[in-house]
């Protein structure tokens, strides 16, 4: 009988912890994490020049494998303009909202959304050079400062010339408190995790769109956040510049 009880007692003590271990991850789908991602997003960016950006599209002609395969670098490109539907599209891919409860294209863990995607408009019919914080929620662009940094952002990248020869350049910020407040040390990994989900859905939108793009990850970060002039919360982890084939 003893020896019944004491089985049973570590099933209990095996089930509890098994309990909380799942519960970290499962809390995801029972927050009200549309409330939390909201007022994230919002932060600082109040700014007046508000841009409506075109809806994007949810469907399109290039099946994801054929987008896989097409898929690759591409640091030369036409010096023809991208459109507002252009640039709706590829942030669509990024960060855009595919259901009601606010979750994104991309994974994200524990739903805390750590990223911020910005724009620098080189070349983008309807919009004035400079950068611009994109609200995944409204589907707009918030005007952060309307200046021309691309030979600028160019030589703090290394001199790589795709910065400054793209139409835009899509830059991946990332707030890394939000996932760190819950996850300690781990949520470190978990941002970059996810900042290779949201760049390589671009990659691949990019691809199915007929656009070349590349990540860039070398250059001096101190030097383009101080040029991006971003929230003092938000550390830059990848650009892309994106423009028309030659
Ligand atoms: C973390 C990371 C950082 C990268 N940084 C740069 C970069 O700064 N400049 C660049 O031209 N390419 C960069 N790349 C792109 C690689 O050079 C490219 O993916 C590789 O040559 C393979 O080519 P593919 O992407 O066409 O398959 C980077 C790729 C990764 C994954």
């Amino acid at each position: 009988m003893k020896k019944i009880i004491y089985i049973f007692g570590i099933f209990i003590v095996l089930g509890g912890l098994a309990f909380v271990t799942l519960n970290t991850f499962t809390e995801i789908s029972t927050q009200p994490v549309n409330q939390i991602s909201l007022s994230n997003t919002n932060q600082n960016f109040d700014s007046e020049d508000m841009i409506q950006l075109p809806e994007p599209t949810t469907d399109g002609k290039v099946s994801l494998e054929k987008a896989l395969t097409l898929r690759r670098s591409i640091r030369n490109y036409s010096n023809e303009a991208l459109s507002l539907e252009d640039i709706s599209q590829l942030l669509w891919s990024a960060q855009g909202i595919t259901n009601e409860r606010g979750f994104r294209t991309a994974p994200s863990a524990g739903a805390t959304f750590p990223l911020e995607m910005f724009v620098v408009a080189n070349n983008v019919e309807g919009l004035s050079k400079g950068i611009y914080h994109y609200s995944p929620f409204e589907i707009t662009l918030e005007v952060i400062h309307l200046k021309d940094i691309a030979a600028e952002l160019m030589r703090a990248s290394h001199s790589q010339s795709m910065i400054a020869e793209s139409a835009v350049v899509l830059v991946f910020g990332a707030v890394f408190e939000r996932t760190t407040d819950r996850y300690g040390e781990r949520g470190i990994r978990y941002v970059h995790n996810e900042i290779g989900h949201a760049s390589q859905n671009v990659h691949l939108q990019a691809a199915a769109m007929d656009l070349g793009t590349v990540v860039i990850g070398a250059y001096r970060d101190e030097e383009v956040e101080e040029i991006l002039d971003l929230d003092p919360d938000i550390r830059v982890l990848y650009m892309m510049p994106v423009g028309k084939l030659k």
